[in-house]
């Protein structure tokens, strides 16, 4: 089943399809390392069939997990960073309600950065309220996830004494960090990540499938539309294959005609989530070895009206991929008016996602001919089932892409430079050398 269609149309006034036929088995070559574990990074591969492998039971632990966090909480806080927390962001304001009317408690993120203020207000958000804790560090060792679940142990222990350990639930490895080492200790109750998963590849794993079914969402169709994406992905041809040749065309243009930068756009404000998970798996995947497309989103028409002037008529070095829906969820009917006073009867044969739609096709159009390459991601609409598939889609194109680069796409040294500077000048132990080494650098940069 095909439930994602790339649209490559919008490139061919740009490239022609003999330049993208000519990607054609260095991408295949590509997908053929991934599936033969050959490929660099080759111990990061669990993601590629832990939808196919994940069972019944793990899934029905989930939910019974779930069902318990519900019966107890009105809120669920869910304390990761990076991919320990983007992609069931993403799922949550994809797949529900802006301002919810169905079942499922509340889910807030938080342990997402070292902001005193946010941490404060989570803290008298949460003064009134019934909630339980999900900690989620495929390394247990995340400074920002520690310290938040340090700060929010030490309320829960207040507000609900020795029960307090009934409330926390740890995603993490099987034996390995000091997050493992914790949940043991305390018997918490606890989810193992594969360890051939890295955490932007983790979200259909528990990492995300726990804030979703919390939330209310239908988990074992999210596995299912993965099933389907990897099933039909892994097997299609070149020019069937929409994961192959996203993966071809954006590396034609970074390769070959020295774009810098990929836009991934949407016209629908809930898709933002969605976009800094995106984000995070290329920019992590790629951007390595001073190469990679920087991947940047936007969402239409909001930022037409603010960066839309730089993608129309900037530097000429942005590649855009646009994600788009056959059908939206809910419609509007623009009124008429009598007195047309606003000037706006001709919109009155429209309802609000026409003109939306209408609004992209202009905007596609506008790019092209202001010379910016646009891929359409093309769903036919957005549910559990295709966030799957389209997760699955995002995930096998990032790895089949970072090959076609020349890159492992399953690690990320380049982040732990900022992290090696911070526990030096936090006193970390183990780190004094580095600590004198910064501390002059600092002196300096105040005495000029
Ligand atoms: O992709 C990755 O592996 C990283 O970006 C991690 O998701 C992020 O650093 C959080 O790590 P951890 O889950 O180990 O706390």
């Amino acid at each position: 089943m095909r439930s994602v269609k790339l649209n490559y149309q919008g490139v061919l006034n740009f490239i022609s399809k003999d330049e993208i036929n000519s990607y054609k088995e260095k991408t295949e070559e590509a997908l053929q390392k991934l599936i033969t574990k050959t490929g660099l990074g080759n111990e990061y591969l669990g993601w590629l069939n832990y939808s196919n492998t994940i069972t019944d039971e793990e899934i029905d632990r989930i939910n019974q997990v779930s069902d318990k966090i519900k019966q107890n909480s009105d809120v669920l806080v869910v304390i990761g960073i990076g991919g320990s927390y983007l992609g069931a962001k993403a799922a949550l304001s994809i797949l529900r309600d802006y301002y919810p009317t169905q079942n499922g408690i509340e889910v807030i993120f938080f342990g997402n950065s070292f902001s005193s203020n946010y941490a404060y207000e989570v803290l008298r958000y949460l003064e009134h309220k019934e909630f339980s804790v999900n900690v989620i560090s495929k390394s247990g060792t995340t400074t920002e996830t520690a310290v938040a679940f340090r700060i929010i142990r030490s309320i829960l222990h207040k507000k609900y004494g020795s029960k307090a350990k009934e409330r926390i639930y740890v995603v993490t490895d099987e034996y390995k960090g000091a997050l493992r080492k914790l949940a043991n200790k305390e018997g918490y109750v606890s989810f193992s990540l594969p360890n051939d998963v890295g955490g932007r590849y983790s979200v259909l794993t528990s990492v995300g499938l726990l804030p979703m079914a919390v939330n209310g969402i239908d988990i074992k169709k999210v596995i299912q539309g993965a099933k389907d994406a990897q099933n039909y992905l892994i097997n299609a041809p070149f020019w069937e294959n929409d994961a192959l040749l996203y993966a071809a065309i954006r590396n034609i243009f970074h390769q070959n005609y020295r774009k810098d930068i990929e836009v991934l756009a949407s016209f629908e404000p809930n898709f933002t989530c969605f976009g800094e998970w995106w984000k995070q798996l290329f920019g992590e995947s790629e951007g390595k070895h001073h190469k990679g497309l920087f991947p940047t989103t936007l969402v239409y028409s909001t930022d037409l009206h603010s960066i839309g002037q730089y993608i129309q008529d900037g530097k000429r070095n942005i590649i855009e991929t646009i994600i788009s829906f056959d059908k939206v969820k809910y419609d509007i009917p623009i009124p008429y008016e009598k007195d047309n006073l606003d000037e706006l009867n001709y919109l009155s044969d429209f309802t609000l996602s026409k003109v939306n739609e209408i609004a992209r096709e202009a905007t596609i159009m506008a790019h092209i001919d202001g010379e910016v390459p646009v891929m359409e991601v093309q769903v036919a609409h957005l549910d559990e089932y295709t966030f799957g598939y389209l997760v699955y889609f995002f995930m096998l194109s990032a790895a089949v892409s970072g090959y076609l680069l020349g890159v492992n796409p399953f690690n990320q040294e380049g982040v732990e430079d900022y992290k090696r500077n911070m526990f030096a000048l936090l006193n970390k132990p183990g780190y004094e050398e580095l600590k004198r080494k910064l501390e002059a650098r600092l002196y300096e940069k105040d005495n000029n």
